[in-house]
């Protein structure tokens, strides 16, 4: 499986009674170099965020609690991940279309991002986005 796919990362996972314990380590867990964090909290419950793409951005999203639907389309369909563990992660390549609905009532969502928040990067149109995926 080449880097360039959507896919679900498992992480490790320390177990211990006193509770449990995960890392990520950019370039090892993730296929990037983490440049930039942010989390999306206090959602409430059956809410949904619109969806976007990113021309350069690469981006790993994790449940780090409640659970989440990140909906991704990479020009060829749609595919629904349903995230609720914070042990997996999704890595999404710069160009995929996505979307995150069906939120539980105070999830978060931490976002791992490949690049420095930058407001050109984002293709908000759906049509401009399967135009530039011919
Ligand atoms: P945005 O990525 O547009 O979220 P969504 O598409 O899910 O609504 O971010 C929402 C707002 O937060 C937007 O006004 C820009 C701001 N923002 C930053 O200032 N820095 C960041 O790193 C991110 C991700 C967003």
């Amino acid at each position: 499986m080449t880097t360039s796919q959507a896919r679900i990362i498992e992480l490790p996972k320390i177990l211990d009674e006193r509770g449990n314990l995960s890392f990520i380590e950019g370039g090892n867990h993730v296929p990037f170099n983490i440049r930039r964090t942010y989390w999306i909290y206090d959602v409430p419950g059956g809410m949904f965020r619109h969806g976007h793409a990113f021309r350069k951005q690469e981006e790993f999203l994790i449940a780090l609690s409640g659970s989440f639907d990140v909906v991704i389309d990479d020009g060829t369909g749609e595919k629904r991940y349903h995230m609720s563990r914070s042990y997996y992660g999704l890595y999404l390549p710069a160009m995929t279309w996505r979307s995150i609905d069906n939120f539980a009532t105070n999830s978060m969502v931490l976002v791992l991002s490949s690049t420095d928040y930058d407001p050109d990067d984002y293709i908000r149109d759906f049509e401009l986005f399967k135009q530039m995926k011919l």
